[in-house]
Order: C-alpha cells, then structure tokens, then sequence
C-alpha cells in the first residue's frame, strides 16, 4: 500500500510508523489519519509483526489537528463524520504494541495521539502540551482524560488552561513519558525497545497490555480479577509451558506465539 502522509518501515518483527507532512509540523489531517488507521490494520493482520513503534520528524512529532482543515467545520460537519471517533482512536485499538517516539513538537491532538500509545519514549528536545485553549477551542481526543489520568489533576489543568509546554524532563517527572533519551538516539532506542518486547510471546505482551490498560478503565477490585481471571487464561497457552520447561531446563524458549 502506498501512503502520502506517513512512511512504513517493516524492520524484522517491528513496524516503524512515521508521520511525514513536514511542511505542515505533521498537522494530523483526516487523510494522515485514515492512513495510520490502516496501516495499524495492516500490523494487525500481519502475523509476523509483533510491535509498532509511532514517531514523526526530528523537530516535530505532530503539532495536533489540521487547524486549516477544520476550521471551516460546522458542528453537523464534526457531528456526521465522527470527527476524531471515527480514525483516530484506531491507535489505542491496536492489540499489539505501540510506542510513540517523540522528538521536538508534541502539541494537541499530538500529543493526544501519543498517549494513545503505550508508552511514550521521549528525545531530551521533546515539548508537550494541550495549546488547544490559544484557539478558543478545548482538546478533543483525549487532552483532559488520558492526560489527567497519566500525570494527575492539577498538572493537567495547568497544561490545558494555559496552553503551555512542558519540556521532556517535566514531562518524565510527571509520569507522562517512560524515559528520556538523546535526540540522535531515539529511533534506534525505540526500535531496540520494540525488539525487546517483540521477542517475547506475542499472546502474553497482548494479554500484558489489555490488562494495563483495564487499570485506567476500572475500580481496583475489578482490574485485580480481571487480572487474574487473564493469569488463569495464560495456563491454556503453548508459551506458558515451554517458557517454564525453558527456564527449569536453563534453555532459550522457543515460542510459538500462542
Ligand atoms: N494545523 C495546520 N497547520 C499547522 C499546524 C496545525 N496544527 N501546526 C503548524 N502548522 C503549519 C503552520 O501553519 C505553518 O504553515 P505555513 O508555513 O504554511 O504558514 C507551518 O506548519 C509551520 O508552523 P509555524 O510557522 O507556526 O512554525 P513555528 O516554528 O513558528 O511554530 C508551533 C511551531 C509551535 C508548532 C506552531 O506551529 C503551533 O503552535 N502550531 C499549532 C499547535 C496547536 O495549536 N495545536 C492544536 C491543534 S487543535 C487540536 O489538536 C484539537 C484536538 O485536540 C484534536
């Protein structure tokens, strides 16, 4: 498949994902949108890509929404065509691993996208923040819930009322990135990150990440028997017993991803 607005590297088991309207700072259009939506729908039906790794440019991740695009909108216009519902939410679908990759700009609908992710990698040049109120307008794809669940209340408030940015190392501080790294060294961070986890049996990290993902969902009771009940599910798996008669046997597994 051939895409105008983002490039799609197959690297072994990882697929690298990255954002390309440079002249624009990767302003997400609907188009760029509808074709991340099915490049994820790609990684999904490829058995033998095990994770995604999301980034944009150097100095821009993506600075939101396509503000040209959707300024002429009407709320009939946003309302009928699922305005951000309809291809965004595609990325926090995705069964299979994503990290976003971020260097430079995350703004709005950027960094929105990012948190959409599992976990966020940032370059030490990374700049988040939710200026959607500079526009009159309030961030639309997940600006005041995932952030207020990632890095708390008053942080988020504080990014939302004034538009601010924060810089990579407040955003580690506030719990909203996993790890800070080189700007030059990013890529191939996230790469070797993705790696890491592709290696591992494909249904566990799936299981992993269904799970995670309940404990922002649900009461603790609740996530903690979902928990288990997914625990006692991983008993019916191949790699539960060849990873355990690996370990004993002091061997490599060889997984089957089932
Ligand atoms: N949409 C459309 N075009 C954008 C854009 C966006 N979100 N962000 C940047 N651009 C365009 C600019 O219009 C400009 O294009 P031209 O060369 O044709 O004029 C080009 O990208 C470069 O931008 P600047 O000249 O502004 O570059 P800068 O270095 O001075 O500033 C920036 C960079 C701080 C990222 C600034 O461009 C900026 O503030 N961008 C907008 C950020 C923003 O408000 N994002 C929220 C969008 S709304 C949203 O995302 C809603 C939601 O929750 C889903």
């Amino acid at each position: 498949m051939h895409y105008e607005n983002i490039h799609v590297e197959i690297r072994d088991l990882v697929a690298l994902i990255t954002l390309n309207r440079p002249k624009t700072f990767n302003a997400l259009s609907d188009e760029m949108m509808d074709e991340l939506s099915n490049a994820l729908d790609m990684v999904e039906d490829n058995e033998s890509i095990h994770a995604v790794v999301l980034t944009g440019g150097e100095k821009v991740f993506a600075a939101g929404a396509d503000i040209k695009a959707m300024k002429n909108y009407s709320y009939m216009d946003a309302y009928k065509c699922n305005f951000i519902t309809r291809n965004w939410e595609r990325v926090s679908r995705c069964r299979k691993p994503v990290i976003a990759a971020v260097a430079g700009y995350a703004l709005g609908g950027g960094c929105e996208l990012a948190m959409m992710c599992d976990f966020i990698l940032a370059a030490d040049t990374a700049k988040f923040g939710q200026p959607e109120i500079k526009l009159g307008i309030l961030p639309g794809a997940g600006g005041t819930q995932r952030l207020t669940r990632l890095i708390g209340k008053s942080k988020a408030m504080d990014l939302c009322l004034t538009g601010r940015m924060m810089d990579a190392v407040e955003a580690e501080r506030a719990g909203l990135v996993s790890r800070i790294v080189p700007v030059s060294a990013l890529i191939e961070d996230a790469v070797k990150t993705a790696d890491l986890i592709a290696a591992q049996s494909l249904t566990a990290v799936m299981m992993i990440k269904e799970c995670v993902n309940r404990a922002l969902e649900t009461s603790l009771s609740e996530g903690m028997l979902f928990e288990r009940r997914t625990f006692h599910a991983v008993f019916a798996t191949e790699d539960q017993k060849e990873g355990m008669e690996a370990f004993i046997n002091k061997r490599q597994p060889a997984l089957k991803h089932r």
